[in-house]
């Protein structure tokens, strides 16, 4: 299987395009889609059935498999989790809710959050602590990242005895930095605190054990990495955790156990979850391993070769790096992120630019369709500005 080039006809997108920014919003893939109008068609043909009789089972009263339930069963085996212990949702956005509003807190409780999470995750932490009249306490995580263990450090020295969770990226949204996920869960668990991880960009992206990382609440996105039509996610929920997390919008499956209570938010087009495993089977056709092989070691070349073209430092350690790659630009950049962005996009070129310790920066996601020509494009357009 060649990737690069080839590839770009496996997807919608505009030829025209140097697309960089596959984690944003994920890109599906052409066979995910045809399975997905295959799946709303089927339920077209008697929708009643299909979503009433087939999809979920709520109270326990179906006589077979629910649809619901058999896609998870590949999606589960993808990420290494029990499909009991593992539950669709629509986004991280979505999961996190459902996880920080289940969490009991008081006015004497804190929880952890970090300058590197999720902006909209950080919100609704933010949220069911004011609700709480608890606290909620921001870590400065290390930025630029030069060793995994200190990030372990940081958190571990913002642990108070008032802290109760933390929610932490396991891939860092903008930054895109992989962090020690187990090791900081450790940290926490010593000390008493819960751990809420944020996936959104692993699976698909890195190799994913959910159940080895040892946190209570594990959330990823499928519709980036993974290929899922948008708007996929999963909820993992450890064992012991789950009598007492219920979903942020609560329906007909309440008090009839985990999954019976996520499965069926409500009438709504369960098309992309059902369509999930196709994802997983685009990736297996490809080959899990070359697609992390291809694109890890093009995001690693990205960073070496951006960072010398545009003459700006990149100290991140290789283990630390995915598939996507976040790069300094150039001081002739200017410092308007919105007016770089713009000038990029004005010569077709999608990437995210964001401003951090005032500098200008770039994340740059490398997937099966893209090549050294995307990032020569990239690294010529920067440096012209
Ligand atoms: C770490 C992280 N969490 C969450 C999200 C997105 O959240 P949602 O899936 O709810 O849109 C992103 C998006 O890029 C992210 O980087």
């Amino acid at each position: 299987m060649s990737f690069g080039r080839a590839r770009r006809a496996d997807f919608l997108l505009d030829p025209q395009l140097t697309y960089l920014n596959h984690g944003t919003v994920g890109v599906t893939h052409r066979d995910v889609l045809a399975t997905q109008r295959a799946i709303v068609e089927e339920i077209e043909s008697n929708p009643a059935r299909f979503l009433l009789r087939e999809l979920a089972d709520p109270q326990g009263d179906l006589d077979g498999e629910p649809r619901v339930r058999q896609a998870m069963v590949p999606i589960a085996r993808f990420v290494g989790t029990d499909p009991d212990d593992t539950v669709f949702v629509d986004n991280i956005t979505t999961a996190a809710n459902a996880v920080l509003r289940s969490v009991p807190l008081g006015s004497h409780d804190e929880v952890l959050v970090t300058d590197l999470g999720y902006g909209g995750v950080s919100n609704a932490a933010a949220y069911v602590a004011r609700r709480a009249g608890a606290t909620l306490t921001t870590v400065t995580m290390p930025w630029p990242a030069v060793s995994a263990a200190s990030y372990v450090e940081s958190i571990a020295a913002a642990i108070t005895s008032r802290t109760r969770l933390l929610v932490v990226d396991h891939l860092t949204a903008t930054t895109a930095l992989l962090l020690p996920l187990a090791d900081i869960a450790a940290a926490c668990h010593d000390r008493g605190v819960a751990v809420l991880a944020d996936g959104a960009h692993v699976p698909g992206n890195v190799p994913l054990d959910i159940v080895a990382l040892g946190v209570d609440w594990y959330a990823a996105n499928l519709h980036k990495w993974a290929f899922a039509p948008r708007s996929c996610g999963i909820l993992w929920c450890a064992p012991h955790r789950q009598a007492d997390l219920h979903p942020a919008v609560i329906s007909w499956g309440l008090d009839h156990g985990f999954t019976a209570e996520f499965d069926l938010p409500g009438t709504r087009d369960p098309s992309a979850w059902l369509a999930a495993p196709a994802g997983i089977d685009v990736l297996h056709g490809y080959g899990v391993d070359a697609v992390y092989r291809h694109n890890h070691q093009l995001a690693w070349w990205a960073a070496g070769t951006l960072s010398e073209r545009w003459g700006t430092p990149f100290v991140t350690p290789e283990s630390m790096i995915g598939s996507m790659v976040t790069v300094q630009l150039p001081a002739s950049a200017g410092d308007d992120p919105r007016g770089v962005q713009q000038a990029l996009h004005d010569q077709r070129i999608e990437v995210p630019v964001m401003a951090r310790d005032g500098a200008l920066w770039t994340r740059v996601s490398a997937q099966v369709y893209n090549d050294a020509a995307d990032i020569e494009t990239l690294a010529d357009a920067v440096a012209a500005l």
